[in-house]
């Protein structure tokens, strides 16, 4: 079946090795990136007329308009049978505790991390009717607990991983959708190092715990993450 694998936050990270994955491992497979960057591989199958698999609509999470942007996902919608959303993109910012942090940042972390997310999916199973739709929310164990230092990565992924519950209550019974919520573990990537990178001095203790983990080898290969969700998630 021919299938769209929608992908935020393809450009790097988890998110990078998610897109690499999809076109080695699932050929019938189209990705589209939604991403405010590209990568030089990514940009090189653009420049391709040759290529068929990769399409990338740019989309910066906090300043561009959402509605515009649904307007051109929606035409290549259409031609899809199967429509699978990878919920990936996401900002640790802003690291730092309670009574030391930026508004500007905060509401930059909840416009990436929350209000696209939501209102993404809200207007996929809006749009699912016949079609088979399948959501992998990357989920965090820092939503189950408070981290010191982490207060708003740990809140606003909660909040999209109960929107992801409620999601899974009220498909109860639609077999033609999917959803998976699938926590990584600590992954070896830009957000790592910015967590190891910070510098107030409320949050020592947390980013100590983290340099640790790096110290002893402890985190996980990207692609190796990468691999296991599309396994967790029947995509491969
Ligand atoms: N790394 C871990 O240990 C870990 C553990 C558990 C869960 N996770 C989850 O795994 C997912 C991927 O994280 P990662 O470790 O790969 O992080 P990362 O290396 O920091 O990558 C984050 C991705 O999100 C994109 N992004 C951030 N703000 C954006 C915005 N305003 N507009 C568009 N894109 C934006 C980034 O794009 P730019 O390059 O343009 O900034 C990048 O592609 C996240 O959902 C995270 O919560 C990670």
């Amino acid at each position: 079946m021919n299938e769209l694998i929608i992908i935020t936050g393809a450009n790097k990270g988890l998110g990078y090795q998610l897109y690499k994955t999809v076109l080695s491992s699932c050929p019938k497979s189209t990705v589209l990136s939604l991403s405010r960057k590209i990568s030089d591989d990514q940009k090189q199958l653009i420049d391709d007329p040759k290529n068929k698999r990769f399409k990338y609509i740019f989309h910066d999470f906090n300043i561009d308009s959402y509605d515009e942007k649904i307007i051109e996902i929606d035409i290549l919608l259409k031609k899809f049978k199967k429509i699978v959303f990878i919920n990936n993109a996401a900002s640790i910012k802003p690291l730092g505790v309670i009574g030391k942090l930026d508004n500007k940042t905060i509401a930059d972390s909840i416009n990436v991390n929350c209000i696209f997310s939501m209102y993404f999916i809200n207007y996929l199973v809006s749009k699912q009717k016949g079609k088979e739709l399948t959501i992998v929310h990357i989920a965090t164990g820092a939503s189950n607990r408070p981290i010191v230092g982490w207060a708003i990565y740990s809140s606003t992924k909660a909040m999209v991983q109960m929107f992801i519950n409620n999601l899974i209550l009220e498909s109860t019974g639609n077999e033609k959708i999917k959803i998976f919520s699938i926590d990584p573990g600590v992954v070896d990537t830009d957000m790592q190092s910015e967590i190891r990178g910070n510098k107030d001095k409320g949050a020592i203790l947390t980013t100590r715990a983290f340099k640790k983990l790096y110290k002893d080898k402890q985190l996980i290969k990207p692609e190796i993450a990468a691999y296991e969700i599309l396994k967790k998630s029947e995509l491969i």
